[in-house]
């Protein structure tokens, strides 16, 4: 049997990240939040690189003493290699790369979006693995795809968005409410609340299994302007049902897509991951789906849905278990295909 211990950093955006894998199981997963994007309304790459380089090192420390390791127990280092912001990837790889030579341990390079969905292979109590093959859905700040999972290494894209991702379309309309950023958690809450059918939005008309919510945000801009016109007071009174509409019309664009790829594919387990599936209305509507098609559906233990470093440590685990292991000159990559 192995035994096998890595140390897994992820620095593609704005969370920095340190994980200890024992074999399947996550011993600890420590993230550093990145609170001044906040003020900005959005990452600033320049910010969240030096942030990274500051936060780095007491994230690793925290996640090993946390495993209750030393670093010389370690097998190999994974890290995020992409996609990501570049200068947000050269603080994880070139100390990842200095670790492992300082160790003389193997490193692996990791892609974020299968990280994405592999997460759902960490050993979690209370928690089913898919079988291959399964579709997954991330949808996050950055990203939004539907891939055909066929098994650990072999994934196929099948949709992705065309402009913005799903967070973005949750936090541009936010924007437009006048909420805080980041406003997909808020514009939830508030959903909660309201009625989803008050103001119906209409959905992009896009090809294929690909997404586009560039046309929603405006037609959310255009709707909030014409009836602020009418009355200054419209979106504070109206709160809870235009947010409950706007979730609404981004679920339905979701499921519209997946129902497609199902049909297209036969596959009906679904597995979704990134940090929107924190979303409730998105949570219960999978949920439904169970019983309305027949659809099995998988949602990681939250922690591992938004960026984090477990998720890298268990691709690691499977890249250590196939010896596949990356050479020193290895070089961050902003664009990254699955
Ligand atoms: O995965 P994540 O933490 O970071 C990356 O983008 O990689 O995802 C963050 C995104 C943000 O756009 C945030 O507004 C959105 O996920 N989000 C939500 C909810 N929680 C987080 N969107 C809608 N409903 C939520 N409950
Ligand atoms: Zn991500």
């Amino acid at each position: 049997t192995t035994n096998c211990y890595i140390l897994a950093i992820e620095s593609s955006c704005d969370d920095t990240s340190a994980a200890v894998l024992y074999n399947g199981k996550i011993l600890s997963n420590v993230v550093a939040n990145q609170k001044i994007h906040e003020a900005y309304g959005g990452v600033v790459p320049e910010l969240a690189s030096r942030a990274h380089q500051q936060n780095i090192v007491p994230v690793v420390h925290q996640a090993l003493a946390k495993a209750n390791i030393d670093k010389k127990q370690l097998s190999a280092i994974a890290f995020t290699r992409g996609p990501g912001l570049m200068g947000s990837l050269l603080v994880g790889t070139s100390f990842a790369k200095s670790l492992a030579y300082g160790l003389n341990i193997p490193l692996i390079e990791v892609n974020h979006m299968q990280a994405h969905i592999l997460a759902h292979f960490i050993d979690e109590e209370g928690y089913d693995k898919p079988s291959f093959p399964f579709l997954a859905l991330t949808i996050s700040g950055g990203h939004t795809q539907i891939v055909k999972v066929n098994s650990y290494f072999d994934m196929e894209v099948i949709g992705e968005t065309i402009d913005d991702a799903v967070g973005e379309a949750f936090d541009k309309s936010a924007k437009v409410l006048g909420l805080p950023y980041p406003g997909g958690p808020l514009i939830d809450k508030y959903a909660q609340l309201g009625n989803p059918k008050a103001y119906p939005f209409t959905k992009p008309k896009v090809a294929d299994l690909n997404f586009s919510f560039s046309g929603l945000k405006t037609a959310i801009m255009y709707f909030v302007q014409n009836n602020v016109k009418e009355d200054a007071d419209f979106v504070a009174k109206n709160m809870n049902d235009i947010c409950a509409s706007i979730q609404y019309t981004i679920i339905n664009i979701i499921v519209d897509k997946l129902k497609k790829a199902v049909k297209q594919t036969g596959i009906k387990q679904i597995a979704i991951g990134g940090g929107v599936s924190a979303n409730s209305g998105i949570r219960t509507t999978l949920k439904q789906a169970e019983n309305r098609f027949g659809w099995k559906t998988y949602i990681p233990k939250f922690e591992y849905t938004t960026d984090n470093a477990a998720m890298i440590a268990i691709v690691g685990y499977f890249k250590y278990l196939e010896q596949d292991f990356a050479d020193e000159n290895v070089a961050a990559k902003a664009r990254y295909q699955l």
